[in-house]
This record gives C-alpha cells, structure tokens and sequence, in this order.
C-alpha cells in the first residue's frame, strides 16, 4: 500500500525511480510523484493518476540528477489530487519527504505547526540543523501512528534517510549506488542483495555505504538477504494481464509449495520452518486462524481440513475483528496467521496480540522477508513466487496446499493413519496436472464470461469445502469486474438470497461430487424453479442434475479437500474474461491495493 523508492549513486535517476514505481504500482495508483536532486536542488515532479501520469508529467517538465526519491499513492487521508501526492516538500524547497502509513496525531501535530506557519510535513525541517538523520530521528520521536519514509536535503545533500514502523522498506546493495523500496520488486533488475529494515531502524544511504540506527542514533547490525527471484518472474512473459499469467502459472506454483515437503512413504509432511517440535505441536488445545481478504478464504478450507483430519478445534476470524476483541487466546493456542504479502496491517497486528496473549505463531506467507514470515515464530512460504495481480489467484491456491501440508503432519500425529495420509499425498501430487487441464479448456469458460458480461449480480453457492470456494470466486468477481457479488452457503441461500432470484440473476454452484453433492441438487433445483440461470462446476456426468444446468464446467475430481483448489481455477478464470469483456483494469482494479497496509 503506496510505493516508495529512493536512489543514490551516479546514474540517471529519474528512469531509476520511474521504473521501480511502475514496479510497485500495484501497491497503490492514485497518484505519483519523484523528488531529485541535482545542480538546483531538490526538484519535484507529480502528478494525479498512475504512473503514466506522471511519466507525461516528466517529459513536459523534464527533471534529472543522480540521487532522487520517488512515491506511488494509495490514497488514506485527502483526495488523490497533485497536491496531496508525494514528495512533499518543506517551505524553502530544501528538503523532500515520501511516506507510506498512517500518522495518527497528525492532528494535534498539523495545528501546532501551522500556528508557527509550518505544515505538518514540515517536522524534519524544524528540527533541521545541518544533519538530515538528525533532524529526521528527531522528528520521528514526535510521530505516533505507522510509517516508512525516505528524506533528502539539499543541505545535506550526498544521502538519503530511510525509516520504518510499520510500513515495509528495505536497501537495495550496489556498487557505489544504493537503493531503498517497499518491495524488493521495485530494484530487482539492479540487485539482488537487500536488507529488510525492522521497526524502528532509520538508515542513512550514501554512494559509499549504508548505515542502520535505531532511534537512539545507535549503530545496528543487519543481516543481508539474497533474493532469488528472476526478472521474468515479476514480467508479464506474454500474457495481457498479470492476472492471467499468475492463473496459468498455477500448475508450477501448486507443485513449488510441495516441493520437498512430502514424505509420501509416511503419509505425512516434512515443514523445515515449523520451529516446532511433535511433543510442542501435540500441546495445542485449540488452533486460531486470522487473516484478511483471499487469505482468510483459504483459513476456512484449512479450518475444515485441519478439523476433520487432525481433530483439533479451530476458529477462523478475520484479523481486523480479532484485534479489537478479547478472544481466548492462551499458551495453548497456535496462530496460524495467513498472508500473502507478510504485510498486512491488520493480520500483523492480530499476529502480535495473539502472540502477547500468550500464543504461539506459525506463518503461512508468500513474500520471502516480510515482516509477518520474521516475527512468526515458526512458518511456511508458499514458494508462489511475485504476485503482481491485485486480485490475489496463485498464492490462494498455494495457501491451501500449505494448510494441507501443516494439517497433514498435525493429524498424522493425532488421528490420521498413515493409509489415509498416503492416500491424500498421492492426490496431492496429482494436481498440478489436474489444474493444466483445467486451464487447457479455459476457453469454455471465456465462452461462459461472453454469455453473462452484462449481468449486475451474481451468486456463488457451495456446501463443506465449497462454501469458502463460492466467496472465493465471489470476491474475485466483485474485486475486478466490479459486478455485486455473494457467496453464500449453498443450503443457506432459502434464508434470504432466495429472493433475488429471477431470470436475471445467474448462480454459480460449486457441485463437485462429494460428500454433500445430493444435498446441493436440491439447492440447484430450487434456483431453477424460480427462474435462475445456473452455472455448475461439476466432476461428472451426473442423472442428478440433468436438465437443471444452463453452464456447466467439469473439473477433475479429487479429495473433497482438494476441490478449492481445482474448482477455484475456473472460478479465477470466470472472472478475468468478465472483466477483460467489460473493459476494467484487471491488474489495478479501482480503490484497491495489493498490500494494505494501513488498518
Ligand atoms: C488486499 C488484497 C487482497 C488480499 C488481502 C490480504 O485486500 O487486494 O488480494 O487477499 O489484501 O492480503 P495478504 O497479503 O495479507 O494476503
């Protein structure tokens, strides 16, 4: 949520900067702007919109140096217009000052600098005094609320100075050029070496080295990571769409997170991030899932798994609401805390509660170095690899196959038999292929897309293991097509949704052949009866439902814990063709971001 990005060195930094934010747009597209420094000073360019905006913005009023900062907005506080984009610059024009988070006593700290004829971005330069990382530790003990931001003065020129609380950032390690960004995709084709700031850490950047201080002005150690990600990995490779690429990648990305983690002659799993021993594993008393969106869509299937195969209690809640109850948190709880960016406000906030009420954390997270995948205190990545589409497709999927993996060793120790563990291992290995042939006949479901375009509403409705699926693919449609969207219970929906039915409205059941198949025919027939249009992703031909169908799309069949995954990929794919028919921005989809960190 917002992009920052920050170069020095000797090169030209204005494309530098340019391409980092058309890197890290998906973390926000309300408005742009870059701050660089050379023979004038501190020169600012910014504009409303997306980058694009910006770009045209710079070849109107070209600006260059070889040191710079740059930002890509999603919008919390104030319109997204020019004047509230970033850089923002002091009244002297000396010094500029990128943000991402949330200043909560920007309040009380607006009026008192207005009274002195100062604005609120204004801080550093009151306590400026010939020191930049002075002047911004300074500032930074006055500021409650989150942020990750980058300085630079121009009388203190020869350095950029980085923070963090709650907003990620981390340096980018060259030869004589350093980096700073919110995401490690924004510098990838120009290092591979970075160090993850923590909260707290301010860092001053220099063309000679970097420094790490805590808000003491104490020198810190920081460890450097190696990232091991390619650039095509973070390029759409062909494909229109991030969104599309990232759907299709899901064969691999499936068969990534097992990898080496199946111990198929034991019928178990082998987590090397667990932190965990059996005996400690075996303690738990209760299981607390929390995450926030898709991931807390993948929680469900993992609390339905996690229950039936290894007998434990588990609740799911989302980390917005856990964080503001008094939930049951104890030393015998585990955390499974669920998210794709490792960012989330919220869900890291939910993560530290649990934590301080005694819990212990377990991660299951996309983005090597986030924050959440370091303050677990065990975890599994889910090795998705860069997920650039903001509507989140290969990291649900991957999600799942991590919660399978977890819950196959817990219910190995409790309750599951090894026959049965083989069992799930062998259908596990099989999907990958099972997803490519799903994928290979995505053109039926473009044809489906083609037919209902022009619709206002639709349902999803699924039963057990396809009820998270059906909000699932709900959330999908509504996120990119902007079409009004409900996923509900299949047997639910004679409580209410019932009533929307009419010819216009189309159904999507989610009816695998599985342990509540008869149950949701009844469901199909019900919708039919008044008139709905129903689209069935099914497993067979079934006597069941003929004549009651109006779309149908196999999948191949699986273990009933095992559907999501298959029938979410149809699902993923219903929505894309919808969208791209309807002229949205699959890849940036209105008001949304892909990290949101801000509560
Ligand atoms: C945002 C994204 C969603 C994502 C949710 C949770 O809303 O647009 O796609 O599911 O955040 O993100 P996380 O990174 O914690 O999984």
């Amino acid at each position: 949520m917002c992009g920052i990005i920050g170069y020095i060195g000797n090169r030209h930094v204005t494309p530098l900067l340019l391409e980092g934010l058309k890197r890290m747009e998906y973390r926000g597209y309300d408005s742009a702007g870059v701050a660089v420094m050379n023979g004038s000073g501190v020169e600012t360019r910014k504009a409303a919109g997306k980058i694009s905006q910006l770009e045209r913005a710079l070849v109107t009023s070209p600006v260059d140096g070889d040191m710079g900062i740059g930002h890509t907005r999603w919008a919390t506080h104030g319109v997204p217009n020019e004047c509230n984009a970033h850089p923002h610059v002091d009244c002297k024009g000396d010094i500029a000052v990128v943000h991402n988070g949330i200043i909560e006593n920007s309040g009380t700290l607006k009026q008192g600098l207005q009274a002195r004829g100062h604005r609120f971005v204004y801080l550093i330069e009151e306590a400026f005094d010939g020191n930049l990382e002075d002047a911004v530790i300074e500032a930074l003990w006055q500021i409650e609320g989150t942020y990750g931001i980058a300085v630079v003065s121009s009388k203190d020129r020869n350095k950029i100075v980085a923070a963090r609380k709650g907003s990620p950032l981390l340096i980018g390690l060259g030869d004589g050029e350093y980096y700073v960004a919110s995401d490690v995709s924004a510098i990838l084709a120009h290092t591979r070496e970075v160090v993850y700031l923590d909260d707290g850490d301010v860092a001053i950047l220099t063309r000679e080295g970097y420094t790490v201080l805590n808000q003491r002005a104490q020198e810190l150690e920081r460890r450097v990571s190696k990232i091991d990600w390619d650039l095509d990995q973070i390029e759409r490779g062909g494909f229109d769409h991030f969104m599309l690429k990232e759907i299709f990648e899901q064969p691999a990305t499936v068969e990534n997170c097992m990898r080496g983690r199946l111990l198929p002659d034991e019928g178990t799993s082998k987590l090397g991030g667990l932190n965990m021993t059996d005996e400690e594993l075996l303690r738990f008393d209760n299981i607390l899932i929390t995450a926030c969106g898709t991931s807390w869509h993948s929680a469900l299937i993992g609390e339905h798994m996690l229950e039936s195969l290894a007998r434990v209690p588990v609740e799911v809640e989302y980390a917005s609401e856990l964080r503001y109850r008094n939930p049951i948190v104890t030393d015998k709880t585990l955390c499974i805390v669920i998210s794709q960016s490792g960012e989330t406000a919220d869900t890291l906030a939910a993560m530290r509660e649990a934590k301080a009420r005694g819990a212990r954390t377990y991660g299951i997270v996309n983005v090597v170095g986030s924050t959440i995948a370091r303050e677990s205190d065990g975890g599994i990545y889910v090795h998705a690899g860069p997920e650039i589409g903001v509507a989140s497709t290969k990291a649900f999927t991957s999600q799942v196959i991590a919660l399978l993996l977890f819950t196959l060793k817990l219910a190995r120790l409790r309750t599951l038999s090894m026959v049965d563990g083989k069992a799930i291992i062998e259908e596990m290995q099989a999907l990958p292929g099972k997803i490519q042939n799903i994928l290979d006949r995505a053109d039926e479901i473009e044809k489906i897309a083609e037919e209902f375009k022009n619709s206002q509403n639709f349902l999803y409705l699924g039963r057990g293991y396809s009820f998270p699926t059906a909000l699932e693919g709900a959330l999908k449609l509504k996120e990119i097509s902007y079409i009004h969207a409900e996923g509900y219970p299949a047997a639910e929906m004679k409580h209410g949704p019932i009533a929307l039915i009419d010819e216009k409205m189309p159904v999507v059941f989610i009816t695998p052949h599985d342990s509540v198949f008869d149950k949701v025919v009844s469901n199909v027939q019900e919708v039919k009866a008044r008139g709905g249009r129903v689209i069935a992703i099914t497993t067979r031909e079934e006597d069941a439902l003929e004549g009651k169908l109006d779309y149908e799309f196999r999948i191949p069949e699986t273990k009933d814990m095992l559907t999501p995954v298959l029938a979410s990929v149809p699902l993923q794919l219903l929505a894309y063709y919808m969208a791209v028919k309807r002229g949205t921005n699959v890849d940036q989809p209105r008001n949304l971001a892909k990290s949101v960190t801000v509560e």
